[in-house]
Protein backbone atom coordinates (compact mmCIF):
# COMPACT_ATOMS: atom_id res chain seq x y z
CA UNK A 1 0.00 0.00 0.00
CA UNK A 2 1.30 3.62 -0.71
CA UNK A 3 1.34 6.02 1.57
CA UNK A 4 0.59 9.82 0.73
CA UNK A 5 3.85 11.82 3.30
CA UNK A 6 1.44 14.41 3.29
CA UNK A 7 -1.52 12.77 4.78
CA UNK A 8 -2.47 13.80 8.67
CA UNK A 9 -1.15 11.43 11.57
CA UNK A 10 -3.97 10.01 13.19
CA UNK A 11 -3.75 10.04 17.18
CA UNK A 12 -6.06 9.34 19.72
CA UNK A 13 -6.77 8.70 23.46
CA UNK A 14 -9.81 8.44 26.00
CA UNK A 15 -10.12 12.31 26.02
CA UNK A 16 -8.43 14.67 26.73
CA UNK A 17 -4.68 13.87 28.02
CA UNK A 18 -3.55 12.70 24.53
CA UNK A 19 -2.79 16.29 24.32
CA UNK A 20 -0.13 15.93 26.08
CA UNK A 21 1.47 13.56 22.79
CA UNK A 22 0.18 15.73 20.55
CA UNK A 23 2.18 18.49 21.97
CA UNK A 24 5.20 16.31 21.58
CA UNK A 25 4.76 16.14 18.00
CA UNK A 26 3.61 19.32 17.47
CA UNK A 27 7.07 20.02 19.15
CA UNK A 28 9.29 17.32 17.72
CA UNK A 29 7.57 17.34 13.97
CA UNK A 30 6.24 20.84 13.44
CA UNK A 31 5.41 19.81 9.77
CA UNK A 32 2.88 17.14 10.26
CA UNK A 33 -0.63 17.62 10.15
CA UNK A 34 -2.55 15.89 13.04
CA UNK A 35 -6.56 14.69 13.40
CA UNK A 36 -7.35 13.94 16.78
CA UNK A 37 -9.90 11.96 18.29
CA UNK A 38 -10.32 11.99 22.25
CA UNK A 39 -12.95 9.93 23.21
CA UNK A 40 -14.88 12.33 25.62
CA UNK A 41 -17.88 10.09 26.18
CA UNK A 42 -16.12 7.06 27.05
CA UNK A 43 -13.71 8.13 29.38
CA UNK A 44 -12.46 6.79 31.53
CA UNK A 45 -10.49 4.14 29.53
CA UNK A 46 -8.70 3.08 32.59
CA UNK A 47 -10.60 1.36 34.72
CA UNK A 48 -12.63 -0.58 31.93
CA UNK A 49 -12.14 -3.84 30.98
CA UNK A 50 -9.84 -5.20 28.22
CA UNK A 51 -12.86 -6.24 25.61
CA UNK A 52 -14.35 -2.89 26.22
CA UNK A 53 -11.08 -0.72 25.42
CA UNK A 54 -10.63 -3.03 22.61
CA UNK A 55 -14.00 -2.46 21.03
CA UNK A 56 -13.54 1.58 21.43
CA UNK A 57 -10.04 1.84 19.64
CA UNK A 58 -11.53 -0.53 17.04
CA UNK A 59 -14.54 1.88 16.35
CA UNK A 60 -11.98 4.92 16.60
CA UNK A 61 -9.14 3.37 14.24
CA UNK A 62 -11.84 2.62 11.81
CA UNK A 63 -13.51 6.55 12.05
CA UNK A 64 -9.19 7.67 11.57
CA UNK A 65 -8.82 5.35 8.50
CA UNK A 66 -11.78 7.77 7.04
CA UNK A 67 -9.49 10.76 7.29
CA UNK A 68 -7.28 8.77 5.45
CA UNK A 69 -4.12 9.22 7.98
CA UNK A 70 -0.88 7.92 6.82
CA UNK A 71 0.11 6.16 10.49
CA UNK A 72 -2.37 6.42 14.22
CA UNK A 73 -0.50 7.00 17.37
CA UNK A 74 -2.38 5.50 20.46
CA UNK A 75 -1.50 8.37 22.70
CA UNK A 76 -3.70 6.72 25.28
CA UNK A 77 -1.61 4.69 27.91
CA UNK A 78 -4.62 1.88 29.02
CA UNK A 79 -5.17 1.68 25.07
CA UNK A 80 -2.00 0.97 24.28
CA UNK A 81 -1.50 -1.98 26.90
CA UNK A 82 -5.17 -3.29 26.65
CA UNK A 83 -5.94 -3.05 22.62
CA UNK A 84 -2.69 -2.65 20.05
CA UNK A 85 -1.19 -5.85 20.08
CA UNK A 86 -4.20 -6.71 18.66
CA UNK A 87 -5.37 -3.35 16.28
CA UNK A 88 -1.72 -3.71 15.24
CA UNK A 89 -2.38 -7.37 13.57
CA UNK A 90 -5.71 -5.40 12.13
CA UNK A 91 -4.34 -2.24 10.51
CA UNK A 92 -1.93 -1.90 7.52
CA UNK A 93 -1.06 1.02 8.77
CA UNK A 94 2.01 1.80 10.46
CA UNK A 95 0.70 1.87 14.24
CA UNK A 96 2.58 2.87 17.95
CA UNK A 97 1.44 3.10 21.11
CA UNK A 98 3.18 5.14 23.97
CA UNK A 99 3.96 2.23 26.16
CA UNK A 100 7.11 1.00 24.23
CA UNK A 101 8.73 3.94 23.70
CA UNK A 102 8.68 4.94 27.78
CA UNK A 103 9.42 1.13 28.39
CA UNK A 104 12.46 1.21 26.05
CA UNK A 105 13.78 4.64 27.67
CA UNK A 106 13.48 3.46 31.01
CA UNK A 107 15.81 0.49 30.12
CA UNK A 108 18.21 2.60 29.59
CA UNK A 109 17.47 5.44 32.40
CA UNK A 110 18.11 3.03 35.28
CA UNK A 111 21.08 2.32 36.67
CA UNK A 112 20.01 0.67 39.95
CA UNK A 113 17.83 -1.35 37.92
CA UNK A 114 14.57 -0.66 40.17
CA UNK A 115 12.28 1.26 38.12
CA UNK A 116 8.55 2.64 39.00
CA UNK A 117 5.61 2.76 36.92
CA UNK A 118 2.53 4.81 37.78
CA UNK A 119 -0.46 4.65 35.29
CA UNK A 120 -3.93 4.05 35.69
CA UNK A 121 -5.60 0.87 37.09
CA UNK A 122 -6.43 -0.88 33.73
CA UNK A 123 -2.31 -0.37 32.49
CA UNK A 124 -0.88 -1.31 35.86
CA UNK A 125 -3.01 -4.82 36.13
CA UNK A 126 -1.86 -5.21 32.33
CA UNK A 127 2.17 -5.59 33.13
CA UNK A 128 3.01 -4.27 29.87
CA UNK A 129 5.33 -2.00 30.89
CA UNK A 130 6.80 -4.75 33.15
CA UNK A 131 6.69 -7.38 30.36
CA UNK A 132 8.30 -4.81 27.88
CA UNK A 133 10.94 -4.17 30.48
CA UNK A 134 12.26 -7.27 31.21
CA UNK A 135 12.02 -8.67 28.03
CA UNK A 136 15.03 -5.97 27.24
CA UNK A 137 16.67 -6.67 30.87
CA UNK A 138 14.77 -9.16 32.63
CA UNK A 139 17.11 -8.45 35.93
CA UNK A 140 14.86 -5.00 36.35
CA UNK A 141 12.54 -4.86 38.94
CA UNK A 142 9.18 -2.78 37.92
CA UNK A 143 7.09 -1.75 40.57
CA UNK A 144 3.78 -0.69 39.46
CA UNK A 145 1.23 1.86 41.20
CA UNK A 146 -2.31 2.86 40.38
CA UNK A 147 -2.92 6.36 41.03
CA UNK A 148 -6.56 7.15 39.84
CA UNK A 149 -7.35 10.34 41.93
CA UNK A 150 -4.67 12.10 39.15
CA UNK A 151 -6.74 12.12 36.22
CA UNK A 152 -9.78 14.25 37.78
CA UNK A 153 -7.28 16.45 39.69
CA UNK A 154 -5.64 17.00 36.38
CA UNK A 155 -8.99 17.71 34.54
CA UNK A 156 -9.78 19.95 37.67
CA UNK A 157 -6.73 22.18 36.46
CA UNK A 158 -5.25 21.34 40.63
CA UNK A 159 -1.76 20.74 39.09
CA UNK A 160 -0.06 22.59 41.63
CA UNK A 161 -2.72 22.59 44.51
CA UNK A 162 -1.36 21.30 47.73
CA UNK A 163 -4.20 18.61 48.08
CA UNK A 164 -2.49 17.26 44.48
CA UNK A 165 0.62 17.51 45.98
CA UNK A 166 -0.40 15.12 49.04
CA UNK A 167 -1.90 12.68 47.37
CA UNK A 168 1.22 12.26 44.85
CA UNK A 169 3.69 11.85 48.28
CA UNK A 170 0.74 8.67 49.39
CA UNK A 171 0.85 7.00 46.00
CA UNK A 172 4.52 7.57 45.72
CA UNK A 173 5.81 7.05 49.32
CA UNK A 174 5.61 2.80 48.56
CA UNK A 175 8.04 3.28 45.49
CA UNK A 176 10.64 5.74 46.96
CA UNK A 177 10.34 3.61 49.87
CA UNK A 178 11.48 0.73 47.52
CA UNK A 179 14.44 2.61 46.19
CA UNK A 180 13.51 3.34 42.54
CA UNK A 181 15.91 5.30 40.46
CA UNK A 182 13.07 5.66 37.22
CA UNK A 183 9.67 6.73 37.08
CA UNK A 184 7.49 6.10 34.52
CA UNK A 185 4.44 8.41 33.74
CA UNK A 186 2.30 6.19 32.47
CA UNK A 187 -0.61 7.86 31.85
CA UNK A 188 -1.19 10.66 29.39
CA UNK A 189 -2.47 13.30 32.22
CA UNK A 190 0.73 12.52 33.94
CA UNK A 191 3.31 14.94 32.11
CA UNK A 192 1.18 18.24 33.58
CA UNK A 193 2.37 17.03 36.67
CA UNK A 194 6.13 17.05 36.05
CA UNK A 195 7.21 19.54 38.40
CA UNK A 196 5.09 18.43 41.37
CA UNK A 197 6.47 14.56 40.71
CA UNK A 198 9.65 16.24 40.14
CA UNK A 199 9.38 18.03 43.79
CA UNK A 200 8.22 14.96 45.44
CA UNK A 201 10.65 12.15 43.96
CA UNK A 202 14.25 14.76 43.91
CA UNK A 203 16.67 14.87 41.50
CA UNK A 204 17.91 11.26 42.15
CA UNK A 205 15.22 10.02 40.05
CA UNK A 206 14.58 10.62 36.36
CA UNK A 207 10.97 11.22 34.84
CA UNK A 208 10.53 9.02 32.33
CA UNK A 209 7.46 11.24 29.91
CA UNK A 210 6.18 8.57 27.55
CA UNK A 211 4.60 10.95 25.30
CA UNK A 212 7.84 13.12 24.60
CA UNK A 213 9.73 9.50 23.41
CA UNK A 214 6.87 8.22 21.63
CA UNK A 215 7.09 11.89 19.56
CA UNK A 216 10.81 10.47 18.91
CA UNK A 217 9.99 6.87 17.88
CA UNK A 218 7.20 8.56 15.72
CA UNK A 219 10.03 11.05 14.06
CA UNK A 220 12.63 8.34 13.22
CA UNK A 221 9.42 5.92 11.70
CA UNK A 222 8.43 8.37 9.64
CA UNK A 223 11.96 9.66 8.57
CA UNK A 224 13.23 5.53 8.38
CA UNK A 225 9.71 5.40 5.51
CA UNK A 226 9.99 8.39 3.80
CA UNK A 227 6.72 9.45 5.06
CA UNK A 228 7.78 12.39 6.99
CA UNK A 229 5.95 15.49 6.05
CA UNK A 230 7.95 18.25 3.95
CA UNK A 231 5.24 20.69 5.13
CA UNK A 232 3.29 22.03 2.64
CA UNK A 233 -0.02 23.34 2.93
CA UNK A 234 -3.51 22.64 4.19
CA UNK A 235 -5.53 22.51 7.05
CA UNK A 236 -2.84 21.23 9.54
CA UNK A 237 -4.36 20.13 13.21
CA UNK A 238 -8.24 18.92 13.48
CA UNK A 239 -9.67 17.49 16.45
CA UNK A 240 -12.76 15.23 17.06
CA UNK A 241 -14.80 14.05 20.55
CA UNK A 242 -17.28 11.96 21.21
CA UNK A 243 -19.44 14.51 23.19
CA UNK A 244 -19.85 18.00 23.94
CA UNK A 245 -16.27 19.96 22.55
CA UNK A 246 -16.55 23.35 24.85
CA UNK A 247 -14.25 21.58 27.60
CA UNK A 248 -12.61 19.77 25.63
CA UNK A 249 -11.60 22.95 23.27
CA UNK A 250 -10.68 25.15 26.72
CA UNK A 251 -8.33 22.63 27.87
CA UNK A 252 -6.81 21.73 24.30
CA UNK A 253 -5.97 25.75 24.58
CA UNK A 254 -4.34 25.70 28.09
CA UNK A 255 -1.55 22.84 27.18
CA UNK A 256 -1.77 23.54 23.31
CA UNK A 257 0.70 26.08 21.52
CA UNK A 258 -0.28 28.45 19.06
CA UNK A 259 -4.04 28.58 17.72
CA UNK A 260 -6.06 25.68 18.15
CA UNK A 261 -8.81 25.59 15.73
CA UNK A 262 -12.33 23.93 17.82
CA UNK A 263 -13.26 20.66 17.85
CA UNK A 264 -16.17 18.91 16.69
CA UNK A 265 -18.36 15.77 17.77
CA UNK A 266 -18.90 12.97 15.95
CA UNK A 267 -20.90 10.06 16.78
CA UNK A 268 -18.21 7.46 17.45
CA UNK A 269 -20.79 4.25 18.00
CA UNK A 270 -21.72 4.74 14.60
CA UNK A 271 -18.06 3.53 13.13
N1 LIG B 1 -5.69 8.36 28.70
C1 LIG B 1 -5.68 7.45 29.83
C2 LIG B 1 -4.29 6.79 29.91
O1 LIG B 1 -3.30 7.31 29.44
C3 LIG B 1 -6.02 8.14 31.12
C4 LIG B 1 -7.48 8.56 31.24
C5 LIG B 1 -8.41 7.37 31.24
O2 LIG B 1 -8.45 6.60 32.23
O3 LIG B 1 -9.08 7.18 30.25
O4 LIG B 1 -4.17 5.73 30.46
Amino acid sequence: MSLDRNAPIGVFDSGVGGLTVVREIMRNLPGERIVYFGDTARVPYGSKSKATVLRYSRQIVRFLKTQEVKAIVVACNTASALALDTIETEVELPILGVVKPGASVAVHTTRNKRVGVIATESTIHSHLYRTLIQAEDPEITVLGKACPLFVPLVEEGWTKDPITREVARRYLRELLEKDIDTLIMGCTHYPLLRSLLRDIVGEQVTLVNPAYETAQVLKRMLSDTGLENPGGSGEKYRFYTSDAAENFDAFARSILPGRVPAAEQIPIEEY
